[in-house]
């Protein structure tokens, strides 16, 4: 399964929503070995305030993981400034300076002249992004995060991919004249994007570059419903189709990756990380079974393999959400390498919490939302293939 292949597999909303969230180049340099040290993590049942609060803008902050930010570093104590189009207002647990521009028409004029600690570039996917902040913030800034994606890797059939693995090349004639409506109409060019947005960084902030890739970012407020599928389905109890059972899986809690964020820039560390979890490799079988127990639900899960699920045209990761095949083009996709941000302090919450608030996030919606599930096979769709499996086991 190629890249194109595995973008396309994507529902079109999720990807859309990926988009709508959301900076020349060669491909980025082997990152420079991050400067950081293991650091204490706050307990889970309090967050300790940070002995050096730091003036952290925030660019985005009102979508998914925007939000998490948001409220770890209030609650560690520091001084937040939002910068977006001011679409999506919220209301934060402190006070919060918001400024309001448009990233895709270079309206940065906001940020002119000011000066921060931190910048953290969430929504960012095409080249000019970067550019246009570079314009106003280079030399303004002690630190620029930018979040990136695994998919800014070239390949993803070897299993233990590190930070300098290749990066994914821009082909295309000029990677600062794409948009984000370029992108979304030929979403093949998202892990290119991505990478060039990242040289594009190195380009502007140099040394106070840190790039963060993230798997599948999951849990409430996830607008994608990829991982939100399963607890949802499996609430509903029954026979539920699933994968291979000893295939991989990889994801991350937005809120584990929001608060780890947090924590780098409080280390001042640089460098690329691979933003992944969990801690110690999963199978579909463990993560599919674990939500379930979560639940308390019933439900029998029903693993199947690859080639069976290909001649049903049950396509990986768009009907069977957060799995793609554990071998061939794919084999290496869910077994990227986390161990550097697990050195900087990445934690994670159990899987029983992030399913059981996941659910009751999906269950928290409009009816009429929950009624389009922008992921995930169709009840009869399902059916349908259980039968034939059941079918196949039988001759
Ligand atoms: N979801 C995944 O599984 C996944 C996996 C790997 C990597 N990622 C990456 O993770 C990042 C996650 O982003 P998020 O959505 O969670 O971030 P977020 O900061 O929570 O939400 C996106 C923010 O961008 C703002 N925004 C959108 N268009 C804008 C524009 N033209 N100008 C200024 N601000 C704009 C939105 O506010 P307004 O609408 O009010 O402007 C919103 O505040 C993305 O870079 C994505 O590519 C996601």
């Amino acid at each position: 399964m190629t890249r194109r292949e595995l973008v396309q597999l994507g529902s079109a909303a999720a990807a859309a929503t990926l988009l709508s969230h959301a900076a020349r180049g060669a491909t980025a340099s082997p990152s420079p070995a991050p400067k950081a040290t293991r650091v204490a993590v706050p307990a889970a049942d309090g967050v300790r305030r940070s002995e050096r609060p730091l003036r952290i803008l925030i660019l985005g902050g009102t979508g998914f993981t925007g939000p998490q930010q948001v409220r770890y570093a209030l609650a560690r104590g520091h001084q937040v400034t939002l910068f977006n189009r001011g679409r999506r207002p919220k209301d934060w647990p402190g006070e919060v300076e918001e400024l309001i521009g448009d990233r895709e028409t270079g309206d940065v004029k906001a940020l002119a002249g000011r000066t921060w600690d931190v910048c953290i570039d969430n929504p960012t996917s095409v080249p000019h992004w970067v550019r246009d902040l570079g314009t106003v913030l280079q030399g303004k800034v002690g630190q620029y995060v930018f979040i990136s994606s695994v998919s800014a890797y070239a390949q993803t059939d070897q299993p233990g991919m590190t930070e300098d693995a290749p990066l994914a090349p821009y082909t295309g004639p000029d990677a600062l004249q794409e948009t984000r409506a370029s992108l979304i109409a030929n979403l093949a060019l998202f892990g290119p994007l991505k990478a060039a947005c990242e040289a594009e960084a190195k380009k502007w902030f140099g040394e106070a570059t840190t790039i963060i890739r993230p798997t599948l970012i999951v849990g409430p407020g996830d607008d994608s419903d990829r991982f939100t599928y399963w607890p949802a389905r499996l609430a509903r109890g029954g026979d539920v189709l699933a994968p291979p059972r000893e295939d991989p899986v990889q994801f991350i809690d937005a809120r584990d990756l929001a608060e780890w964020t947090i924590r780098l820039v409080e280390q001042r560390a640089f460098g690329v990380f691979n933003g992944v979890g969990p801690a110690t490799p999963m199978t579909c079988g463990a993560l599919l079974s674990g939500i379930r127990d979560a639940l308390g639900s019933d439900a029998t899960l029903v693993h199947t393999d690859a080639a069976f699920l290909a001649a049903q045209k049950v396509r990986p990761w768009a009907d069977l959400p957060a799995w793609v095949p554990g071998s061939g083009a794919t084999a290496g996709f869910s077994r990227v390498s986390n161990g550097r941000a697990l050195a900087t302090g990445l934690t994670f919450r159990p899987l029983a919490t992030t399913a059981r608030d996941t659910l009751a996030f999906w269950n928290a919606l409009p009816a009429e939302r929950r009624a389009q599930p922008r992921a995930g096979i169709s009840p009869e769709r399902e059916a349908a293939a259980l039968t034939a499996w059941r079918a196949g086991q039988k001759t």
